[in-house]
């Protein structure tokens, strides 16, 4: 059994319903690492800063009045400064300023240790873009989730929907090609494919194969190269 697993992708491609499913189904400690970047841009949010104050280099100064607490489950539940903040950070106006919170290198110095510090105290699934590369490099299996960005953005669309926000797709679809852009450009932990993932693109597949298939590679004894193959969905 794989006891360390990082799923890493952009936006969309399935990562936190696929990984909370395969860390239930494994007993293991499912851990979404985007959920401590959200709460921090929500904090930032709430302060009243915008893209502009971020640019100007005070975040260091910001994060002294962050504090946050993590209790990992099925869902990740995350508390900014001792309040549950788990529903308030799924909103269009945190999707749309999280990721020019989350290329700041104090931020995600802030946030690595502690990611990583929960990651390896227990078995793990663990997601987000910078796992298999920055947070948990020694993974023993690393995947990589894509899928086109129209299906990506359809299902954040659907997604808002199913919990009353209604946002225009063409603002969805916007937001979700500016932060693929924004992570995987930025200089500190891009979003990228590490050297030793499997790419597994879900444009085509449901949730359930999804899942069976990263349940195989996580319980098969070695998933060298030739089963790495039989799962590469092209
Ligand atoms: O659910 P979705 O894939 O849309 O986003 P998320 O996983 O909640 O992450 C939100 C944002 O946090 C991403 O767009 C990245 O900017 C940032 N993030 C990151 O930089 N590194 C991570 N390990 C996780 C998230």
């Amino acid at each position: 059994m794989k006891q360390h697993i990082a799923i890493d992708g952009p936006a969309g491609a399935g990562k936190s319903t696929v990984a909370r499913l395969l860390a239930w189904r494994l007993g293991y400690l499912y851990l979404d690492t985007g959920a401590f970047y959200r709460a921090v841009t929500l904090h930032f949010l709430e302060l009243g800063l915008g893209k502009e104050d971020l640019e100007r280099g005070e975040i260091a100064r910001f994060l002294q009045s962050v504090r946050i607490d993590i209790c990992p489950g099925d869902e990740t539940r995350i508390f900014l400064n001792g309040r549950d903040v788990s529903r308030d950070i799924r909103t269009p106006e945190v999707d749309a300023l999280v990721s020019y919170v989350a290329k700041a290198p104090e931020v995600r110095n802030f946030l690595r240790e502690v990611q990583r510090r929960i990651a390896l105290s227990r078995p793990s699934v663990v997601e987000g873009r910078d796992i298999g590369t920055v947070i948990l490099p020694e993974a023993d299996l690393k995947v990589f989730l894509t899928a086109l960005p129209e299906v990506r953005a359809r299902r954040r669309w659907r997604e808002l929907a199913l919990r009353g926000k209604k946002v225009d797709y063409k603002v969805v679809l916007k937001n979700v090609l500016e932060r693929d852009s924004i992570d995987s450009q930025r200089s500190c932990a891009p979003l990228q494919q590490a050297q030793d993932a499997v790419v597994v693109d879900t444009s085509h597949l449901t949730v359930e194969e999804v899942v069976e298939k990263l349940y195989i590679m996580a319980t098969e004894e070695n998933h060298g190269g030739s089963c790495g193959c039989l799962f590469r969905v092209l």
